[in-house]
């Protein structure tokens, strides 16, 4: 889950708006402040230490120079996030502190959710909620985060077996896009669920193996007792009736992993194997 609103305005007008992203040099932030930038919005993107290399390729973006200002802001300082949001019309909540333990990860966010509608309310914050499923696609940020190691450990053959388990999809550029979409639409309210498929992972394996048959993919199922699982259904036509044309999943996979190979984060392995020197 992360958070879109709007704050009361300080120019009334579209143009020249000043936003807030916090969390300015993850995964999906990073995607959210370049498509803000290059929509002519002045960002101030919250990272919890600007002279870190790692946060080199937000200053790199297309008018980053004249419209990007980093704050130096952790989600337990107060005064810095105040600092940060000051002046801003809106604010965009992405960061969020990772922990391994999924149930911790679930509770977590649903108490930060509710948390968030209960002091909208009593402030009267114009928040929407963005809900992305498992996000995919090309890295802005040099190191690799969480949910990118969903399809790296079976290319990298750390993982020699999938689990029975599916799991819904969407493109990283895809989040960005509601984010923006949802904060520029008057009407925008509530939670918008952000998902393009649901696969199971024997059909994500087989689709990278299809792709990129020169990695090590894993073509059993740890799991060999019980049918495999079923896709479940979900509804992202709220977001469509936005105008969001969702990437689809097997494009998402494919530049996911064109792109961990030019970060540096997958060895590129030649996919056809060199004629063997003759034996004579
Ligand atoms: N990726 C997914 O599949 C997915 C799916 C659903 C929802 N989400 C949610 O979307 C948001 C962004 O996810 P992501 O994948 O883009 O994550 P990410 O790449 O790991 O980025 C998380 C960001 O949060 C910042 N952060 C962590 N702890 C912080 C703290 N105590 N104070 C200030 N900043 C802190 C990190 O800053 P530093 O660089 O300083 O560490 C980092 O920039 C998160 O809320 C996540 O739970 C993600």
């Amino acid at each position: 889950m992360t958070m879109e609103s709007h704050l009361p305005s300080t120019n009334g007008t579209t143009d020249g708006k000043t936003v807030c992203v916090t969390g300015a040099g993850g995964f999906i932030a990073s995607w959210l402040v370049k498509l803000l930038l290059e929509r002519g919005y002045t960002v101030k993107g919250t990272v919890r230490n600007p002279d870190d290399p790692k946060n080199n390729h937000l200053k790199a973006l297309e008018g980053a120079k004249e419209r990007l200002i980093l704050c130096k802001a952790d989600l337990l300082d107060l005064d810095g996030l105040r600092a940060a949001v000051e002046g801003c019309d809106g604010v965009f909540h992405t960061a969020s502190p990772v922990t391994d333990d999924p149930n911790w990860y679930c509770y977590g966010k649903a108490v930060a959710e509710k948390a968030a509608y209960e002091t909208a309310a009593e402030r009267a914050i114009d928040l929407v909620v963005i809900n992305p499923v498992l996000v995919q696609g090309p890295l802005l940020q040099p190191n690799i985060n969480a949910s990118l190691m969903h399809v790296l450990k079976y290319l990298n053959g750390s993982a020699k077996t999938y689990t029975n388990a599916v799991q819904a999809y969407v493109d990283v550029r895809d989040v960005a896009e509601a984010h923006v979409r949802v904060f520029e639409a008057p009407e925008a309210k509530g939670r918008y669920l952000c998902a393009e498929s649901v696969l199971h992972r024997g059909d994500v394996v087989r689709i990278l193996a299809k792709l990129f048959p020169e990695y090590p993919l894993p073509t059993k199922c740890s799991d060999e007792k019980n049918p495999p699982k079923k896709p479940y259904k979900f509804s992202n036509q709220r977001l469509k009736d936005l105008g969001i044309e969702f990437i689809p999943v097997t494009q998402c996979l494919y530049e996911t992993v064109k792109s961990l190979q030019e970060k540096g984060h997958l060895p590129i392995v030649p996919s056809e194997t060199p004629p063997s020197p003759q034996i004579s």
